[in-house]
């Protein structure tokens, strides 16, 4: 079969679905990863074709798009500071956002030549402790998750990118103590409450895990509450506690880090929304 014909039915069938730009670079997504072509290769061989086994593959992915499935979960993979990690169902896919809460450490700790000792929070795919452990050559990175089907993903993306991450199974709501001191925590926890799922798309609704992203709407913050009763304990004085943040809650989650001492301000997002915020420990035993 040429190419050609394929082309015209996956545009034709995802047109209702998807915006045409959309469609167009789930396309060339597919191209690249089932017959390792792109976008280029593919103008110059307008003849292009493939064998059943391919066309079987594209039919699939056309299917599962349709379904509103994540092109990460088709493609198997998603990128994340200039690093590929491997994604599935059990874990979130990684977020714009979180590559900035990255950057926000990084621009903090780049220049630091002693040992920085990191906890992160809720590995997941290991994003965040993966792309700090590549870009601070001094930091040794802890990671910890409540699921096991994360964390096997997660060590899988830190053999794939030659990386060494300390990973955990922990559920951090039944942590009493970290057991040692950290010089950065880094959490970006569950934080969309139910009452927020009207906002969302079926693509998260219905493939993302619900374990990564809700919490209940009487007590969204409680991960948030949990984390720095923590490291209110745990962080070294002059240590930093950073959270990926519920965009609606920037006021309540500030006054929460305040109440355990810590020193503390917001920042928003390329969108303009408040996502991210930042506490120093300024005293032993802030509480
Ligand atoms: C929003 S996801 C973040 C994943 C990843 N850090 C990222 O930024 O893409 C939250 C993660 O917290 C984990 N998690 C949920 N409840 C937890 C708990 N009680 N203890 C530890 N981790 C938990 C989930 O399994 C999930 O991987």
């Amino acid at each position: 079969m040429q190419l050609a014909n394929f082309k015209k039915v996956f545009f034709e069938e995802l047109s209702d679905f998807y915006p045409d730009t959309e469609v167009q670079s789930f396309y060339f997504m597919l191209t690249q990863q089932f017959l390792g072509k792109s976008r280029l290769e593919l103008a110059l061989e307008p003849e292009c074709e493939i064998l059943e086994e391919q066309r079987n593959q594209f039919q699939d992915a056309l299917d599962r798009l349709k379904i509103h499935e994540p092109i990460q979960h088709i493609l198997e993979r998603s990128e994340f500071f200039g690093l590929t990690f491997k994604v599935s169902k059990e874990v979130l896919i990684p977020r714009p956002e979180t590559e900035e809460l990255v950057s926000w450490i990084l621009e903090d700790f780049s220049s630091e030549e002693k040992l920085i000792r990191i906890l992160d929070i809720g590995s997941g795919s290991g994003c965040i402790p993966i792309s700090l452990a590549k870009n601070l050559s001094s930091a040794e990175v802890h990671s910890w998750d409540v699921s096991a089907e994360a964390l096997k993903i997660a060590e899988f993306n830190a053999k794939f990118n030659n990386l060494g991450v300390n990973f955990q199974l922990k559920d951090i709501l039944e942590t009493k103590d970290l057991e040692q001191e950290f010089d950065v925590i880094v959490s970006n926890p569950p934080y969309v409450r139910n009452l927020e799922k009207k906002e969302m798309h079926a693509n998260v609704l219905n493939h993302e895990p619900a374990l990564a992203l809700y919490v209940d709407d009487k007590d969204p913050l409680i991960f948030h509450r949990k984390i720095s009763e923590l490291a209110a304990k745990n962080l070294k004085v002059g240590g930093s506690l950073y959270f990926e943040i519920n965009q609606y809650l920037g006021a309540e989650t500030l006054e929460i880090v305040r109440r355990f001492g810590f020193e503390a301000g917001l920042k928003k997002d390329i969108f303009g929304n408040d996502r991210m915020l930042r506490a120093i420990k300024k005293n032993e035993g802030a509480l």
